[in-house]
This record gives C-alpha cells, structure tokens and sequence, in this order.
C-alpha cells in the first residue's frame, strides 16, 4: 500500500459500506450509515493527537485523565463532505467546521473554490479534510492548498472511498498529508466515477438523485 495512506479495514466498516454502496439504500439509511463509517474513521485518523494530562475527580478520587492539546478543525469539502462532517461532529463535538465550496471548471475541468470560510485558529489546530469520495484528488488538493495558504500545518485526509488515481495526485501533490479511507476501489470511469463506488455522493446524500 501507498505510504501515507491507511485503509481503514474493519468489519464494521465493511458491512456499513456494503450498505453505503447498495444502489437499494435510501438517502434515510444512506445518511445514517454514512455518519456511522466517519466516525469509526475519524477514531482512526486521530489516533496519534497530542494529549495532556487533565487532573479532575470522579466522585471517589483524584485522577489524572488526558485532554487534547491542539484544537481541531473539520474541513468538509461542499457538498458531499457535510455528510461526514456529522459523523464526525458527533464523536468531537468541540471541533469548529471550516467550509470549503469547489465547483467544476467546465473547460479545465479542474476544481475552482467558490467559499472557505475557516476559523481563524487554522495554524494551531490539526485539520480533518473531509470528503466522502477521492476520485481524481483534484479537489482535495486544491483543498489543501486553499488550508495551507490560509496557515494550516497540520492537515489530514479522511474519504470512505478512493481510488489509485486519486491517491497518487493527493502523495504527489502533499506528501505531508495523512490519508484514511475505508477503500481503495480499482477504477475510475470516464466521467471520473469512482467504479464501484457508491454512485454521487452528494446526490444519495442529499436524495436529489
Ligand atoms: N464524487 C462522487 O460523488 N462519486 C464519485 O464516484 C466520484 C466523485
């Protein structure tokens, strides 16, 4: 597998994905599976955040418990990745949420942001981009770079499914760049699809199929 990339294999996500996937699930379960598969993922991709100690009391004596040492940000990539988001706000409810719009350029075809409006602690915080699909990486790069010109140090990936092609644009364009997914699928279509995929993850989401 690609250095810097963790595929998140376990058989809870794989069930959840099974359903993620089937063209017969509504957007009700859609979302709700959906929620379930960011949150196993983001146990993942924060499993090496800095802790302190935090000493507090349970109700029969002192103990030194831990808290987080940096602030963290969700980067939802418009629209599909609010669908993660939830999923992952759940699990840390503190994080505050930088929204990043990228639309189509219909003659380039490369993506072109059309909102981010970050919170202004981006330097100190770890940043969890959030984007349920890596088709061809061009959008969570642009992404990327958007964070970085913004300040964000420390930036970390986390998609339900990729593919080879979207994995090798993200390590070329940031290696420094964690990835978690939950899959790595064989191939892209030539509407760059992901094949199998899950379809359009906005539209499934979202029911405007
Ligand atoms: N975006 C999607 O929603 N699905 C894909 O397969 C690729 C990009």
């Amino acid at each position: 597998m690609t250095p810097g990339v963790t595929v998140v294999d376990h058989p809870l996500i794989r069930v959840k994905m099974t359903r993620i996937r089937d063209v017969g699930t509504s957007s009700e379960k859609f979302r709700a599976r959906l929620a379930e598969v960011a949150s196993l993922l983001l146990f993942e991709a924060t499993r090496d955040l800095a802790t302190r100690a935090e000493n507090i009391r349970t109700p029969l004596a002192p103990f030194e418990g831990a808290a987080l040492v940096r602030p963290v940000i969700i980067a939802p990539i418009l629209r599909a990745g609010l669908g993660i988001s939830e999923g992952m706000l759940r699990i840390l409810p503190d994080a505050t949420v930088a929204h990043i719009g990228m639309k189509r350029d219909e003659e380039t075809h490369r993506p072109v942001p059309y909102y981010f409006n970050p919170p202004p602690n981006l330097a100190e915080a770890d940043v969890i981009v959030a984007d349920p699909m890596l088709a061809t990486g061009h959008s969570a790069s642009a992404t990327i770079d958007l964070l970085k010109k913004a300040g964000a140090k420390s930036i970390r990936l986390v998609c339900c499914v990729s593919c080879n092609e979207g994995l090798t644009q993200m390590r070329t364009a940031h290696p420094d760049v964690p990835i978690f997914t939950a899959a790595v699928d064989p191939t892209l279509n030539e509407r760059a699809y992901i094949v199998p995929g899950l379809g359009d993850a906005g539209d499934r989401y979202f029911g405007t199929l």
